[in-house]
């Protein structure tokens, strides 16, 4: 990894945006990388702009994942504001941590575990949405320290 990325990395995660769980989103969405097996929950809330859109007010994330995943997280959450379900969904990981600069290809997975989630959080399929409400699924370790055997469901994303 080059230096410069991984200052901009480490400049990221000193002061991550839009870290934690979200009360009253909208959606969420989670997923866990077959690659390194991090997790990553983004949880999105909703609003009408000016136009008469459906927009991303803001999205929040909680993650067992590296450095690079909370720095893109960051970064990505910020992006995403005020795009719309269709716009958000047309980025890649790569789009996402535009802000931080090229990965490596080592590191592709960890922008791929923020596209999943909020793939996951935007369009909730029968196995990845959740069998609460979102504002009821509560943070990621939580899901992990109170949730009987059988009850997380984690969607893996190729
Ligand atoms: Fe797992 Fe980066 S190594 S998300």
């Amino acid at each position: 990894m080059s230096d410069d990325l991984q200052q901009r990395i480490q400049n990221a995660i000193k002061n991550p945006q839009n870290i934690g769980e979200m009360e009253n989103a909208d959606s969420v969405g989670t997923v866990g990388s077959p690659e390194c097996g991090d997790m990553l929950r983004m949880w999105v809330k909703f609003k009408e702009d000016a136009n008469g859109r459906k927009v991303i007010d803001r999205a929040t994330f909680q993650t067992f994942g590296c450095e690079t995943a909370i720095a893109v997280a960051s970064v990505a959450t910020e992006l995403i504001a005020g795009k719309t379900v269709e716009e958000a969904l047309s980025m890649s990981g790569s789009d996402l941590a535009a802000p931080l600069g090229a990965l490596p290809p080592m590191k592709i997975h960890c922008a791929q575990l923020v596209e999943g989630a909020l793939r996951s959080a935007l369009v909730p399929t029968p196995a990845a949405a959740p069998s609460v409400p979102a504002q009821k699924t509560g943070s990621l370790i939580e899901s992990f320290a109170g949730a009987p055997a059988g009850k997380v469901k984690v969607v893996l994303k190729p």
